[in-house]
């Protein structure tokens, strides 16, 4: 571990990882070069999370808007993440690493969706990182799924609308067992959510980065938790010094 550890580490650290496509192109390689990259930058990050003692890390790996890429692109995603599975499973089971996919699930190919099952399950005991790929995942689609649940039951008499609180409404969400993120990070100098854990970071930092994804390491990660110990929360109250 050549760096050291941020002395207050967030307890959960979302990464929007982007920038794959101009990482190729500044070297004149087509983008899947970049995608390919971007594997070895999420390997090493979850390596540098775990030695850490980082307890939750979630990486968007996969948007449901990212379906309108050219189906080459969307191909060669696909079959990287199934290498990832591939090769990975191992390490990170070893690792005592819990994974954990949230997304539509339905909608990618039927191998894929065993591997995101068989990941969980092997690792359902684990008590080391929770590790959670947003994988075909939007956050408006995981909100409107969630309320038309909480509709439903309301419909059928079994919820009384007016006990529906922010805490039963997440309650509802793929993250319900994850503790929302208060870092989100996201690489290659794009300012936006993206339709990423829209629900989930409302009090969250955020940070962009002009680190293209494949280029984040170790280092990257360990300055960004750095960033983060330095700055107050104040989840919309007054700061220290105001309230002494
Ligand atoms: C954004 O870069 C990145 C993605 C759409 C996919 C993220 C995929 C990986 C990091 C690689 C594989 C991951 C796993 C888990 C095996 P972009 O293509 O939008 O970059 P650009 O904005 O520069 O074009």
């Amino acid at each position: 571990m050549p760096e050291k550890t941020p002395s207050h580490l967030p307890k959960h650290v979302a990464i929007i990882m982007d920038g794959n496509g101009r990482w190729a192109k500044k070297r004149y390689l087509p983008r899947e070069a970049g995608h390919y990259a971007g594997m070895s930058a999420v390997r090493e990050t979850v390596r540098a999370g775990c030695d850490m003692g980082l307890e939750n890390l979630t990486l968007f790996a996969f948007s449901s808007e990212n379906w309108k890429r050219p189906k080459t692109e969307v191909g060669a995603l696909m079959g990287l993440f199934r290498a990832y599975f591939r090769s990975d499973m191992d390490e990170l089971v070893e690792r005592n690493v819990r994974m954990r996919i949230i997304g539509h699930r339905g909608r990618v190919a039927s191998d894929i969706q065993q591997m995101i099952q068989d990941s969980e399950s092997r690792t359902a005991k684990n008590t080391g990182m929770n590790l959670t790929f947003a994988f075909d995942y939007g956050g408006k689609e995981e909100i409107v799924a969630a309320v038309q649940e909480l509709a439903r039951a309301a419909k059928d008499g079994r919820l009384d609308p007016e006990t529906i609180t922010p805490e039963l409404f997440a309650s509802r969400l793929f993250t319900s067992a994850l503790p929302e993120p208060d870092l989100v990070i996201r690489t290659s100098g794009e300012h936006r959510l993206s339709n990423f854990l829209l629900w989930q970071s409302a009090y969250a930092e955020l940070l962009f980065l002009d680190t293209l994804w494949p280029d984040f390491d170790r280092a990257t990660l360990t300055a960004a938790l750095e960033q983060f110990a330095a700055r107050e929360r104040r989840f919309g109250a007054l700061d220290s010094e105001a309230v002494a």
